[in-house]
């Protein structure tokens, strides 16, 4: 059967007191509209439509690849007003799903449910019992249990105020249903709008079922409002992913103190320290250990490979076995192969680095190739720009590097080649010898201290 959905986004989000439109605000790194049609997408749905109005233009724009059709609503006049800035693009023959852009938690499992409850000619609402159901619309059904209408909180007498059964909003209905009865709305009410929710009394009223189902769980259905909230959605979210990576064997920390802000694929156990941040697309083999206060964004890390406290990876692959930090920092264009030591104070960027090689304290490594086995003592620094290009420094598998060298590239150091500490290597360095550059040490014997004249 086919459906179509539309995403209400048009409302203004005063409460945010923000310059950026309401379901721009991110969860998880993600605008919470976005959340929204990924959820919808997975329901293979014939076409999406989102409404939207406040901050205009700024909303498509941040969404350029979101698939969507995008339908105008210049003026806020209702939800009812809303959905009809879509009907036009909608076909005959779709059952319709509603939707919020501001309630970014909602789960496909309960949208399948509300369409199932729908059929091909019910009109399905996904409605909650809350202890404090203020501000919502409540559900009033008849003496037979059957839903006759909603009434909006600002409408309602105090019998119907005591309702605690409240419209989530979303909602499923066959297309020619919503079309004709949208059309017929009027805003005759407390609030001047075109209330979406007057669609179910007149569907009632022509015989139509009118069915319910509630969320597996009430954030499914909490929208945003403010900054609180969103703060108070973004934590559910999180939890939702560590008990998801937990479920798959990853053992968490605290899994209160872990950020995902992308996608993390994790394999068994992983184990992830406290207050780790993960951003873009990370993959953790087997057996990672990921110390506490690291961010790691968009990095593949092998089995086995230990990430130290306090580390910084971004835009790296990291073969098995690697150990990095405490206190590294590894920049994009990185290549580490297996059992690479990276240590405290380290900064790597667009280098390759062969198996076994060690660099482990206090060093700035950038556009070099490294092989195998190379020791890079403390302190080495790759002057890899002169002030308009970057050059690369190859080191070559076996070497040495002494403590505290700087390799002005483009330069080379052979394989097997022993630099002595102090260097400054402006000239290819030969394979297999011992190359230094130093002024030769002297002692002055006899020489005094100068002293405090009194
Ligand atoms: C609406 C429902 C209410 C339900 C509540 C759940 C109606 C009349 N009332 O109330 O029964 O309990 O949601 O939160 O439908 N929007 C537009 N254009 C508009 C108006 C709203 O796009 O002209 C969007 C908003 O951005 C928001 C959603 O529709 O995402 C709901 O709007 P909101 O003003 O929050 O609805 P309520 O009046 O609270
Ligand atoms: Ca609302």
């Amino acid at each position: 059967m086919t459906i179509e959905v539309v995403i209400l986004a048009a409302g203004q989000g005063t409460r945010m007191k923000s310059a950026r439109p309401k379901v721009l605000h991110e969860i998880a790194g993600r605008p919470m509209l976005a959340h929204v049609i990924a959820t919808a997408r997975a329901l293979a749905p014939r076409a999406i439509h989102v409404v939207y109005g406040h901050g205009g233009e700024a909303v498509p724009q941040a969404l350029p690849d979101a698939g969507v059709n995008w339908a105008l609503q210049a003026e806020q006049l209702g939800t009812g007003h809303a959905v009809a800035m879509a009907m036009p693009a909608i076909g005959d023959d779709a059952r319709v799903l509603i939707l919020y852009g501001d309630v970014p938690l909602i789960e496909r499992a309960t949208l399948a449910r509300l369409i199932e409850c729908a059929g091909v000619d019910r009109l399905a609402l996904l409605t909650a019992r809350l202890s404090d159901p203020n501000g919502y619309g409540r559900i009033v059904r008849d003496a037979g249990g059957r839903v006759a209408r909603i009434v909006e909180q600002k409408d309602a007498n105090n019998a119907e105020r005591a309702i605690n059964e409240i419209n989530t909003g979303v909602l499923a209905a066959p297309a020619v249903v919503l079309r004709r009865h949208i059309a017929a709305l009027t805003n005759d009410n407390a609030q001047r709008e075109y209330y979406l929710t007057d669609v179910i009394a007149k569907s009632v009223a022509e015989g139509m079922t009118v069915e319910t189902t509630a969320p597996e769980a009430i954030e499914e259905i909490l929208g945003v409002n403010d900054r609180f909230q969103l703060a108070y959605l973004e934590r559910r979210y999180q939890q939702r992913i560590a008990r998801r990576l937990m479920r798959d064997g990853v053992t968490l920390a605290d899994p209160a103190r872990l950020d995902v802000r992308g996608e993390l694929d994790a394999a068994r156990d992983v184990f992830i320290d406290v207050n780790v941040l993960i951003e873009g697309r990370v993959t953790l083999a087997e057996g990672v250990r990921i110390g506490a206060h690291c961010v790691l964004r968009d990095v593949m890390l092998g089995a086995s490979v230990e990430v130290l406290p306090m580390s910084v990876i971004e835009g790296a692959n990291i073969g098995a076995g690697a150990r990095i930090g405490p206190f590294a920092r590894i920049r994009p264009g990185t290549e580490l192969a297996n059992d690479v030591h990276i240590g405290n104070f380290v900064e790597i960027k667009q280098t390759q680095v062969d198996a076994g090689a060690k660099i482990n304290h206090l060093s700035y490594v950038g556009d070099a190739t490294i092989g195998k086995r190379v020791n890079i003592g403390a302190g080495t620094i790759t002057c890899n720009y002169d002030g308009a290009c970057k050059h690369r420094t190859v080191i070559e598998d076996d070497a040495f590097i002494g403590s505290d060298t700087q390799l002005v590239a483009p330069v080379t150091v052979g394989k097997g080649a022993t630099l002595g500490a102090g260097t400054t290597l402006t000239r290819d360095a030969p394979p297999g010898e011992l190359t230094l550059s130093r002024a030769k040490q002297q002692t002055i014997s006899g020489w005094q201290r100068p002293v405090k004249k009194s």
